[in-house]
């Protein structure tokens, strides 16, 4: 159970919150990078509950910028682009990738040119994603997850519904090793039936353990009965790593998260493919009754792993009420995650660096294990082929 300041600290993450500049420090996808093109230079964008414009100018650079002009206001998504940046369609205030106002028409007002900068963010498109970074500068390299780094194999994103549910949700679900065996009892049976449908699979789980790996990630661990063991690293703060996939959960505000997961597919020589940054990408199929609405006004749709896991996260409210909240033992995953969310919090506030947090741009590649999950999702289907 935490207070409800407890509850805010960790949970917030808007301009000026605690929480929201530990996010600050990471890089995170936004858009697929097709959404912006020449026809389509603009895209607005709301993250970490900024209003934002992405565009892309006529000299090909793209560029994050707060979307109302400082000007008096007008959208920047209706702004014509140019070759120096994009200009605001109200009075053709001009502004290049770094909120640079090169331009303040009808006047040339040298004073506001000087002192006053649009908010600009910098973003790099990867892996078919516009990615941005919005902390303190200098912008720190991404994170050399080798999901995202190497280069033998193919890569899948996976758009997931939009969560109308605040993000720490789903980053405690990825610590909560328990529910798997009961929320999903359906698509992990492989064939059986579970002895009972309140205990699910539980039975088959002989321990769960935590731990901090050696590279800042939050590990959850199980141990099978017989023997199999399988470990899904977070990978501080809003990435679960799990069999072949990657999960981001990026805030769009307190109480809705983009929800994206990226595979990973090491070919089987090690040969590197030609497409290996080029990922193919595909959208779930909607998730609710009406996709557009919250709990209790739609329904969910459980057709899936994902599909039941979105209906717990936002089915415990837009900000989960943690004051009414009764953790039992096996939320000790969640409890260290919170633990270990604060602590950063307070790493961020004396001007340390965050679990996971990278300044060197040539660090090695972080290995987190993607062959055993790949291997043991093969051996999967096999079995599955085998008995089909
Ligand atoms: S509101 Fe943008 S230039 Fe006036
Ligand atoms: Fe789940």
């Amino acid at each position: 159970m935490l207070t409800q300041e407890e509850n805010d600290l960790i949970t917030r993450i808007g301009p000026g919150t605690p929480a929201g500049a530990v996010l600050r420090m990471y890089w995170h996808p936004i858009s697929l990078a097709r959404d912006i093109d020449d026809e389509h230079p603009t895209k607005f964008v709301r993250i970490l509950g900024e209003d934002l414009v992405i565009f892309k100018d006529k000299s090909g650079r793209m560029g994050l910028l707060a979307d109302h002009c400082s000007h008096r206001g007008a959208s920047l998504v209706y702004g014509r682009v140019e070759e120096r940046g994009i200009s605001c369609a109200y009075h053709g205030w001009l502004y290049d990738c770094e909120g640079n106002i090169l331009e303040t028409p009808p006047e040339r007002n040298d004073a506001i040119m000087k002192s006053v900068k649009q908010t600009a963010y910098p973003v790099q498109v990867y892996l078919g994603m516009v990615w941005a970074y919005m902390g303190p500068l200098p912008a720190p390299p991404m994170v050399h997850y080798d999901t995202l780094f190497r280069k033998d194999g193919t890569r899948v994103w996976l758009i997931h519904p939009k969560l109308n549910a605040n993000w720490f949700q789903a980053m405690e679900n990825s610590m909560d090793p328990a529910h798997l065996q009961i929320l999903h009892q359906e698509f992990i049976g492989r064939g059986r039936k579970p002895p009972s449908t309140t205990r699910g699979f539980t039975d088959d789980v002989e321990s769960y353990e935590f731990f901090v790996t050696d590279y800042g990630a939050l590990m959850k661990k199980r141990t099978y009965v017989n023997g199999m063991v399988d470990e899904h690293p977070v990978l501080f703060p809003n990435i679960l790593r799990q069999g072949a996939s990657s999960q981001f959960r990026v805030p769009i505000d307190d109480t809705h998260t983009m929800h994206m997961r990226m595979f990973f597919y090491p070919t089987e020589d090690g040969s590197e493919p030609e497409d290996a940054f080029d990922p193919e990408i595909t959208f779930e199929d909607p998730i609710k009754e009406d996709p557009e609405k919250s709990h209790p006004e739609t329904r969910f749709i459980l057709h899936s792993v994902n599909s039941q896991d979105q209906m717990a996260w936002e089915t415990q409210g837009p900000i989960s009420n943690r004051s009414a909240e009764h953790l039992s033992y096996s939320d000790r995953g969640v409890v260290l995650l919170r633990r270990h969310m604060k602590e950063q919090i307070e790493r961020v506030a004396r001007g340390e660096d965050p679990l996971g947090y990278q300044r060197d741009p040539d660090h090695p590649m972080i290995d987190t294990n993607i062959d055993e999950g790949v291997r043991q999702l093969r051996q999967d289907r096999a079995n599955l082929t085998r008995r089909a």
